[in-house]
């Protein structure tokens, strides 16, 4: 941290906690100083101007104007520095972010679900694939919608608030929504992206510290908007297998079936809690035949 940084913080930003932050940080700290400087620079020109050409000392209005070169010069400077701001380092850091994804292979791959009001992760457990999901399956026990006839889903873990990812090792987080826009946004990553119905957008990440940050959603969605606030936690390589084990264990029990055709067991203790202003549905009923969906 040097002292350009004051500035983020004095605004409120946390500390960057990823790899890619530093860059986004120097380009915020930048701009705001910039900004800062130019609003310095405007407001006294203002004054002055008011001062200057006051009514008692210029009674008659000046039709030319300014005549020295000066302002324009000033101008074209604020232009072209904007312009390298933008072009030199904006957008190739933006192209970088959409364009260099890291390899499927070294990334930890996690689809994150959104809907009113939270957000629900998916991971694919130790087969390491994601099991299939459809909307006709979506119930209360079953968020995701996981195709209880697909084997691939059998070992899947989904988790709803919470998401856990090891540190230094790249996260790619798919955003998908079940009902309205909403926004992934995790500040201390530096990272946001929309998840939008009948979209699928990926963003990552590398965490770079262990800890637990704040995650928001940054589009207003509903009245229960504010509630959709979760947590990434940031753990050693140790305590992410610890905690995967542990929600696998949870996962065995909360799969809506494991043969075709069982009755679902209801299990409370697995089922993600319900979002406050979301109308409280019926258990499922422990009847239904996942066959006959
Ligand atoms: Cu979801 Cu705001």
């Amino acid at each position: 941290m040097n002292s350009l940084a004051l500035i983020n913080e004095f605004l409120g930003q946390p500390p960057n906690a990823s790899s890619h932050g530093y860059q986004i940080d120097h380009i915020l700290e930048f701009c705001h100083w910039f900004m800062g400087a130019l609003f310095i620079g405007w407001s006294t020109f203002f004054i002055f101007v008011l001062i200057r050409f006051r009514k008692r000392r210029q009674p008659a209005a000046d039709y030319h104007g300014v005549r020295g070169p000066i302002s324009t010069h000033l101008e074209f400077s604020v232009v072209l520095i904007e312009a390298v701001l933008l072009l030199g380092f904006a957008i190739p850091l933006w192209a970088k972010r959409v364009n260099q994804f890291p390899p499927g292979n070294e990334a930890l791959l996690v689809h994150v679900v959104a809907q009113q009001f939270s957000f629900n992760y998916h991971l694919p457990g130790p087969d390491g694939q994601f099991g299939r999901r459809d909307v006709s399956f979506v119930s209360n026990s079953n968020p995701l919608g996981l195709d209880p006839s697909d084997p691939a889903g059998k070992d899947d873990i989904v988790t709803t608030g919470e998401l856990h990812v090891p540190v230094n090792r790249p996260v790619i987080a798919e955003l998908s929504s079940k009902d309205v826009i909403h926004d992934y946004f995790v500040p201390a990553m530096r990272i946001a992206g929309d998840a939008i119905p009948g979209s699928l957008i990926p963003i990552w990440f590398t965490p770079l510290k262990t800890g637990t940050y704040e995650v928001i959603c940054a589009q207003l969605c509903g009245l229960g908007h504010y509630g959709m606030k979760g947590t990434l936690v940031v753990d050693t390589p140790q305590d992410y297998e610890a905690w995967l084990k542990e929600r696998a264990e949870l996962a065995g029990g909360a799969q809506p079936a494991s043969s075709p055709g069982a009755p679902l067991q209801p299990q409370p203790q697995n089922k993600p809690p319900q979002p406050a202003g979301k109308p409280e549905q019926q258990p499922a009923q422990p009847a239904q035949s996942p066959g006959q969906l």
